[in-house]
């Protein structure tokens, strides 16, 4: 398994002339490489927790560490450069092209300008936008889901160890919505990067995370795969929020390989399912067959790994578990 990216450490934070903390003793690793939402209501502590992260704000105590060093240590302008940001109210630099907005750090960082463009093209491709056509744009020559796509860009273009979203989508009707979801978990799985995004929407959450930060009151109630979340749920606040949602509806978009354990011994003349069939699918399979497992395989038809009745209850084997 990947290292540790990012590791808070009893990590609380209190704004000046504020009886409440924003945050408070939080403790939380997050593993390269992994895809985590954290999901609140609003003054839940989720941007504070971001910009902290990114040392746009300091705690009032405990520590944070990146990749196993203390981030109050390193350089901050070299640090944040390494870390993507995506703000929710977009923030792209109005009176600069869409070309220079997405190589605002590869300029700071002074590139030769054939790579810049190279990396422009690219990235500009990546998030589904003709180089051609919008290289020369304006932001205000581009609707709110396409700027935020270019905002997008904009926060990968140095490569970035990790990236860092506050509600990207909130201000996005429904269907781009979806869209720029279905994007966003594509270019994850190509690139592999650490994410941590921020909504609060529990569709949302849940759609895209491997794992879930459920935050109330500046403390984590709750860190744990969706699937963990909504059938074992840490505590009463945790059950109220997942019983506002259909939990069917949300086995619908988990799939069979962040549940299945390995496969062992060979299985013959037992049931299978493809790896990203749905837990609803592996449910139904479960209810209306004599056996106690289902085998997952690949587009291939290899056995990759099976799951049984306690797997689709509690376990995942992708992500062990921390409960707050
Ligand atoms: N700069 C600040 N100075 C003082 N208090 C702040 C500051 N920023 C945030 N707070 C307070 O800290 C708490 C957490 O705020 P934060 O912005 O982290 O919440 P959030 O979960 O991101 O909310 P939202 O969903 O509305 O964006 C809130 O009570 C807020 O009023
Ligand atoms: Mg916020």
């Amino acid at each position: 398994m990947g290292r540790t990216a990012i590791e808070f450490q009893q990590v609380s934070k209190q704004y000046p002339n504020s009886p409440q903390y924003a945050v408070k003793e939080v403790s939380v690793s997050i593993e390269e490489g992994s895809f985590v939402t954290i999901l609140g209501t609003s003054g839940s502590g989720k941007t504070t927790f971001l910009k902290m992260v990114n040392r746009l704000y300091e705690p009032t105590a405990g520590r944070i560490l990146f990749f196993g060093e203390s981030i109050q240590n390193l350089n901050a302008e070299e640090y944040r450069r390494k870390i993507g940001y995506v703000i929710q109210q977009i923030g792209l630099f109005p009176h600069m092209t869409i070309e220079d907005n997405i190589a605002t750090i590869p300029n700071v960082l002074n590139w030769d300008k054939q790579k810049i463009a190279g990396r422009v093209e690219e990235l500009l491709e990546l998030v589904g936008l003709s180089p051609q056509e919008y290289r020369k744009r304006y932001p205000r020559q581009l609707s709110g889901g396409q700027q935020q796509r270019v905002g997008l860009a904009r926060a990968m273009a140095a490569d970035p160890a990790i990236m860092l979203m506050d509600e990207p989508f909130g201000a996005i009707d429904a269907i781009t919505r979806q869209t720029l979801q279905e994007e966003l978990l594509h270019i994850q799985k190509k690139l592999h990067k650490t994410i941590l995004f921020v909504t609060h929407d529990i569709g949302e959450a849940f759609k895209l995370g491997d794992q879930v930060i459920i935050m109330h009151n500046g403390e984590i109630q709750q860190f744990a795969t969706p699937c963990q979340i909504m059938l074992q749920p840490a505590n009463d606040y945790v059950a109220r929020l997942v019983a506002t949602e259909d939990t069917l509806q949300h086995l619908k978009v988990l799939t069979a390989a962040s549940v299945m354990s390995a496969a062992d011994s060979p299985h013959t003349g037992a049931g299978r399912v493809k790896s990203d069939a749905s837990l609803y699918s592996v449910l139904t399979f479960l209810l209306e067959s004599p056996q106690e497992y289902v085998l997952v395989e690949d587009d291939l038809g290899h056995i990759v790994g099976k799951i049984t009745w306690d797997e689709l209850k509690l376990k995942n084997k992708r992500h062990t578990p921390v409960s707050a």
